[in-house]
């Protein structure tokens, strides 16, 4: 693609010129942007750029393992994965409201980075891969107008208290840019298509309060559900699709006994952008299936539902 292939070369000329040679420490979330943000960063300076991957316990299964081998592996590029779930899980435990979760979340992620830049001499600058429509709707931060909607940056909020200065060499591109720099990065396919996934990663798709217990309920019913998506050839045709666990218990009836388990909600939506997304209109047959098997296979939950809201007046996160 000639347009971004020019925005790589121009991107890398900036990031050079932002940074001179100081360290840059980048926040790795194994979604899409931060990817194509540390593969570009790391084209652009190389040694001085040390990736951070945060394990907050709040990311879905297998997640952890599949974004290490790919980036030490596959780029060989420099990669510290940090196991930090004990300190995010207690830290959240009793906290219910959305923005308090994503400021406790956003406040851990920078002690995180911090500590991490101490370890490798310090670091003057944090990357991100922060898009425009997180600039947009992440108005708090950013100080435009007066409504905020979700603090949504892309760690959940940051304090203002940061020592390092943000790089984020995303920060006029959209979703399906990113993509196509990312292909001309020559990230594989399969991560250039992932569906995106939010900084404060489960803890929002677990309304009320977050425990161990609650988020590996949410792990397995969403493993499944995407594995369902997988398997009847949706993924592509879909901007995002997730399990929600709703803190609310119903009865039901499994073999001869009676069940008092949690409500799981099934969202997927269409978009191109983020900013606006219809749900996606799955047929009865394939929601019977995916509910059939979470509801067997998944100890804690009886009951799912199908989110039919799209973008307004519903957000696509629940949360
Ligand atoms: P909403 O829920 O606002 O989401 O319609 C729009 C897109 O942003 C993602 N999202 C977040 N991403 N930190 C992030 O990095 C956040 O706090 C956050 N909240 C929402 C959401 O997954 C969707 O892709």
């Amino acid at each position: 693609d000639w347009t971004m292939a020019a925005f790589r070369e121009e991107a890398k000329e900036k990031i050079r010129e932002q940074v001179g040679s100081s360290k840059v420490i980048c926040g790795l979330s194994g979604g899409v942007d931060s990817s194509v943000a540390a593969v570009l960063l790391h084209e652009a300076i190389g040694d001085q750029l040390t990736c951070i991957f945060v394990d907050h316990g709040l990311l879905r299964k297998h997640e952890a393992e599949e974004v290490v081998s790919m980036f030490r592996n596959h780029y060989n590029i420099p990669l510290v994965h940090v196991d930090v779930s004990d300190l995010f899980i207690s830290a959240l435990e009793g906290v219910a409201d959305p923005e308090a979760k994503r400021k406790t979340i956003g406040k851990l992620f920078i002690d995180v980075f911090e500590a991490e830049a101490k370890k490798i001499g310090g670091a003057d600058f944090l990357a991100q891969g922060t898009l425009y429509p997180d600039v947009i709707e992440s108005v708090s931060f950013a100080g435009g107008p007066s409504v905020t909607i979700k603090s949504h940056h892309n760690v959940g909020g940051l304090p203002d208290r940061m020592n390092m200065k943000l790089v984020e060499p995303l920060r006029e591109l959209f979703k399906d840019e990113v993509r196509a720099l990312g292909r001309t990065l020559g990230l594989p396919e399969s991560f250039v298509g992932r569906h995106p996934f939010p900084g404060p990663g489960l803890a929002i798709r677990c309304p009320g309060g977050v425990t161990r217990e609650k988020l590996e309920i949410l792990r397995n019913a969403d493993a499944i559900y995407l594995d369902e998506i997988r398997k009847a050839g949706l993924y592509d045709a879909i901007w995002q699709a997730f399990a929600v666990l709703l803190p609310v218990q119903t009865v039901g009836v499994m073999g001869d006994g009676r069940t008092y388990d949690f409500v799981c909600a099934l969202r997927a939506v269409t978009s191109v952008d983020g900013m606006t997304a219809d749900f996606y209109p799955f047929d009865m047959a394939f929601l019977g299936r995916a509910a059939t098997r979470i509801i067997n296979e998944v100890k804690g939950i009886n009951r799912v539902v199908y989110d039919v809201t799209s973008k307004p007046p519903g957000t696509i996160e629940w949360e």
